[in-house]
C-alpha cells in the first residue's frame, strides 16, 4: 500500500484520525448507509436509528469508531464484543475515500480494538451479503473465511459457537438467504496486528 500510493501515503497516514462516535454522529454513518441503497438493501433496521446496532451506542461492548482525515469523516466500524466473540456489524468508507487504503487501516483498527476490550477473544466475524463481491474481496484479503453455517456450531465452546448460540437464540440461525458468516481465528487475528 505504502508503494502504491507512495510520499502521498505518508502525507495522508499523519492526518488519519480514529475517534470513537457518539450520538451526534449517528446520523452521520446511516447517511452513508443511504447514500449506497444497494448494499444493505435487504436490513432497513441499518437506517432506523431506534433499532439496533445504533441504540447501542452506550454500550460498553460495542465499540463505535470512526476514521477521519483532518476533521472529515471518511467511514466507520461497529463492533459487538460478546462471550468470546467480536462481531463486526458495520464497515464502511465512503465512496470517495475508497482504494486509498482507509478500510485497511480501519479493519485493523477494528481487530485492536476488539483485543483491546477483550484480550481472550477467540475469533472474530462479520455477516456479509453474497453479492457484496467487493466487501468478500476485500475480507478475504485481511484473512477471513467463509464459516458453514450448520447446527453443530451451536455447540461448538469457542467463539464461533457463542456467536451462532446469539444468532440462534434470536430465531436467525442458520442467517438469512444470502447472508454469509465470515470469520478468523484470533491467534491469526493477532499475527496479523502485531506484524
Ligand atoms: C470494502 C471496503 C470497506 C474497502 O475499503 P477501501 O478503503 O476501498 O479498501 P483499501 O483501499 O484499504 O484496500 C485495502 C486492500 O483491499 C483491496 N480491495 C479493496 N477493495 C477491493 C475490491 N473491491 N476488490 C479487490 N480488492 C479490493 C485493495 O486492493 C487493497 O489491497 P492492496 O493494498 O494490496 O492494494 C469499501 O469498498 C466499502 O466501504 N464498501 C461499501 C460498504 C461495504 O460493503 N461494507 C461491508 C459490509 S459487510
Amino acid at each position: 500500500m505504502g508503494e502504491r500510493l507512495g510520499s502521498n501515503f505518508i502525507k495522508l497516514i499523519m492526518r488519519i484520525n480514529f475517534i470513537d462516535a457518539g450520538v451526534d454522529d449517528i446520523d452521520c454513518m446511516i447517511n452513508m448507509i443511504k447514500s449506497e441503497p444497494g448494499i444493505f438493501k435487504n436490513n432497513p433496521y441499518n437506517l432506523d436509528k431506534t433499532k439496533d446496532p445504533w441504540i447501542w451506542i452506550s454500550d460498553k461492548l460495542v465499540t463505535f469508531k470512526l476514521i477521519l482525515i483532518d476533521k472529515a469523516v471518511c467511514g466507520f466500524f461497529i463492533a459487538r464484543h460478546i462471550n468470546a466473540n467480536s462481531h463486526l456489524h458495520g464497515f464502511f468508507i465512503k465512496k470517495s475515500f475508497r482504494n486509498k487504503g482507509l478500510g485497511k487501516m480501519l479493519i485493523f483498527e477494528f481487530l485492536k480494538s476488539a483485543f483491546k476490550i477483550n484480550p481472550n477473544i477467540q475469533t472474530l466475524t462479520l455477516h456479509v451479503y453474497s453479492t457484496n463481491i467487493n466487501a468478500i474481496k476485500f475480507y478475504k484479503k485481511y484473512n477471513f473465511r467463509e464459516i458453514e453455517q450448520t447446527n453443530d456450531l451451536i455447540f461448538d465452546s469457542g467463539g464461533y459457537g457463542s456467536w451462532a448460540r446469539n444468532c440462534s437464540i434470536k430465531g436467525r440461525w442458520p442467517l438469512n438467504d444470502g447472508v454469509m458468516l465470515f470469520g478468523i481465528g484470533s491467534i491469526k487475528a493477532m499475527s496479523m496486528i502485531k506484524r
